[in-house]
């Protein structure tokens, strides 16, 4: 049997990436949205590019858990996305009651299943994932650092006039302008980034990733960017199907790594069958660190707001 793979939310983050799985032919997909229609139709028309695409796969548009029962990998993607002149933690409250209320479905139905949380302000709501499904640390993951890496690659590669295949970089911390490039470990074809661009660059470069997301969403006007969203998710997803250990920054729940404790906050781990194997510590430079904690403190800031308010 194929794994299963379940999307909640069938917008446009979740059925870019309902598609990208399907593509891949490994896994039968669910995608559950509470507008059933949209789930059915979007799923029904995934389903038609198979003999076209060549993928044999199966795809199912519900509205109903039952569906999603015995999922080996469950991505929530419900939610509000941005508007114009709106940050992250604008739709804090809201999605939090989305992603608990979705979060107690899935884990009814797949209590095996490891959760990739997609639903912004990221960090706040894999958190609060966590904590309303009761399953261990290791299998409840944030998709946040992929991206912002991405964006990363994309610009420098732009400016370095080469493949953005040649670059790695780590973009740590939450998932809002705080973020944090790691300029040291940034390489191209193993080569610092300092010994190829001049500082005002690479500066320049980091402010427009941090930026990133708005950038597209000020484009958009009307929702939050899903191709390159949606391409990070499946990176995850490949990792975790075929246990390929990638080093991937993704958003973990932290105890005393990097001096954080009780918070999920990005973070380079090693993602295989079993989701989180280990959360890697790089060295930092002192500057780093300092960001990389101020960045942990405007996620906490979110916590506790979500805190008080179900108080
Ligand atoms: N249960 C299931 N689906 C829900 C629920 C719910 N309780 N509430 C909302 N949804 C669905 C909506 O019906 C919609 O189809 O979530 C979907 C969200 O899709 P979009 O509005 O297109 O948003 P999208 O761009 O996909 O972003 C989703 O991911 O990147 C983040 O910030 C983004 O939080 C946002 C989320």
């Amino acid at each position: 049997m194929r794994n299963k793979i379940s999307v909640i939310g069938a917008g446009n983050v979740g059925a870019t990436t309902a598609h990208l799985i399907f593509q891949k032919g490994y896994a039968d997909v669910v995608l559950l949205d509470i507008a059933e229609g949209i789930a059915k139709g979007k799923a029904l028309d995934i389903l038609e590019s198979g003999p076209v695409q060549g993928s044999d796969a199966h795809i199912k548009g519900t509205a109903d858990y039952g569906d999603t029962q015995g999922s080996s990998i469950v991505i929530i993607t419900a939610g509000i996305p941005r508007k114009p002149g709106m940050s992250r933690d604008d739709l804090l409250i809201t999605n939090m009651k989305i992603v608990g209320e979705v979060t107690a479905q899935v884990v009814k139905y797949s209590p095996e299943a490891t959760l990739i949380v997609v639903s912004n302000p990221l960090d706040a709501m894999v958190q609060h994932a966590f904590k309303s499904s009761g399953l261990k640390k290791n299998k409840v993951i944030g998709m946040a650092g992929v991206l912002d890496s991405a964006r990363f690659r994309t610009f420098l590669a732009e400016a370095l006039k080469i493949s953005p295949k040649e670059i790695q970089a780590y973009v740590l911390g939450g998932h809002g302008d705080s973020m944090v490039p790691l300029i040291d470990y940034t390489t191209i074809a193993g080569v610092p980034v300092s010994k190829l661009l001049p500082k005002d660059k690479i500066e320049a470069i980091v402010k427009r990733t941090q930026g990133g997301g708005g950038e597209i969403v000020a484009l958009l006007e009307t929702g939050s960017a899903y191709y390159a969203p949606a391409a990070s998710i499946v990176e995850m997803v490949d990792a975790l199907v075929h246990d390929q250990k990638r080093i991937l920054p993704c958003a973990a729940y932290l105890e005393g790594e990097y001096g954080i404790n009780n918070l999920y906050v990005g973070v380079p781990v090693r993602l295989g069958a079993s989701g989180i194997e280990e959360v890697l510590e790089f060295e930092l430079s002192t500057s780093e660190s300092a960001l990389l904690k101020q960045s942990a403190a405007a996620v906490q800031e979110l916590i506790d707001i979500m805190a008080n308010s179900s108080a």
